[in-house]
């Protein structure tokens, strides 16, 4: 794709979803500068992406100097302002709005006017976070699933003032990297949570009341309903403090008591036990 929103691209966050974002813009020719605060972060997610890249070499999907390549497309830094020119940024820190907002109103200060802000957030108002720049027909939903180079959607959810081009850039960007665009309204949640996250709080209430071992009902999950994974490994995956912050959002914008997230879970992530990323979950990652 020859357009100026894809030869280079800005992503804030390099978490889980943040490095597998950049990964992926990376490997179709993209040049990406990939910011985080903390510097460990920094290294902990080109870390994730050489190892993802090491996978596919040893598949012999990509070639070494291919990964070699791809890995020197890659630049860092720990402020908002080793950001340049680039036209496409996507924000990937944490799920939450205080954060999102400072870190939205510092992108619209110092990026040009016509560059387009998404969003990678799997629950917060899109209309919400548009607000707090001066740019909100430039801002937008794309949510990447995880683990990011592997799944193929992305939920592209339009704010109450996103313009059609905007729209229209950012699903041809993501055609472009090989993804498939679906549109979502901006709700809590969107689609892909509203449906998914009710799902594995109701798994840790089972755990909570005993009604089977984690193994138990992740079992059930997977060979009585064809899922991947069982919903407790897939907290894991995504990270029971994102978990819980987008139970909360669920529960405050829609209202409904169907939606309150599990004590468990609430206790799990006050315990820092987080999943894949601190180790140790509903299951042991060392
Ligand atoms: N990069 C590159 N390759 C990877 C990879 C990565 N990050 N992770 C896994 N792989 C590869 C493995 O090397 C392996 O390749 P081969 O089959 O060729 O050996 C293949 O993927 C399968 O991996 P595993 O054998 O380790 O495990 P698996 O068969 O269980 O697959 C999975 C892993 C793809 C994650 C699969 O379990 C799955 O699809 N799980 C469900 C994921 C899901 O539901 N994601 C959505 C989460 S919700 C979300 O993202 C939204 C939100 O806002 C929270
Ligand atoms: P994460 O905790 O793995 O990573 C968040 C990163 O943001 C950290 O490295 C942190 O240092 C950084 N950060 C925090 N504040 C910052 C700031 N002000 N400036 C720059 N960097 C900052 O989180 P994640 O799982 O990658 O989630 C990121 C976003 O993607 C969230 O909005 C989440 O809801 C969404 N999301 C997550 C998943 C998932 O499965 N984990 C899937 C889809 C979408």
């Amino acid at each position: 794709m020859s357009s100026p929103y894809f030869e280079s691209v800005g992503v804030i966050g390099a978490g889980t979803m943040g490095n597998g974002i950049v990964q992926v813009f990376a490997m179709h020719g993209t040049q990406v500068t990939m910011i985080d605060s903390n510097p460990a972060a920094l290294e902990r997610g080109l870390g994730a992406i050489e190892k993802s890249l090491g996978r596919l070499v040893k598949k012999e999907s990509i070639s070494e100097d291919e990964a070699k390549t791809v890995m020197g497309r890659i630049h860092t830094g720990t402020d908002i302002s080793d950001l340049k020119d680039q036209k496409l940024v996507i924000e990937a820190v944490v799920e939450r709005m205080d954060v999102k907002a400072a870190v939205f109103s510092r992108l619209d200060e110092h990026m040009p006017a016509d560059t387009i802000l998404a969003t990678n957030t799997s629950s917060i108002s899109i209309t919400e976070i548009a607000a707090t720049t001066n740019r909100a027909d430039k801002v937008i939903g794309m949510h990447f699933m995880n683990p990011v180079p592997l799944m193929k959607l992305v939920e592209v959810i339009e704010g109450h003032a996103t313009s059609a081009e905007t729209t229209a850039t950012v699903v041809a960007c993501s055609e472009a990297i090989g993804k498939v665009p679906v549109a979502a309204q901006d709700y809590p949640g969107f689609v892909s949570n509203r449906v998914l996250m009710p799902m594995i709080n109701e798994a840790v209430y089972c755990l909570m009341e005993g009604v089977a071992t984690k193994e138990g009902i992740d079992t059930v999950m997977k060979l009585g309903m064809a899922h991947p994974m069982g919903p407790l490994a897939l907290a894991d995956l995504v990270g029971l403090d994102v978990c819980l912050d987008i139970m909360n959002v669920l529960h405050d914008g829609l209202g409904d008591s169907k939606y309150r997230p599990c004590p468990l879970l609430r206790r799990m992530v006050a315990a820092g036990q987080l999943g894949r990323k601190s180790g140790k979950g509903f299951y042991d990652y060392e």
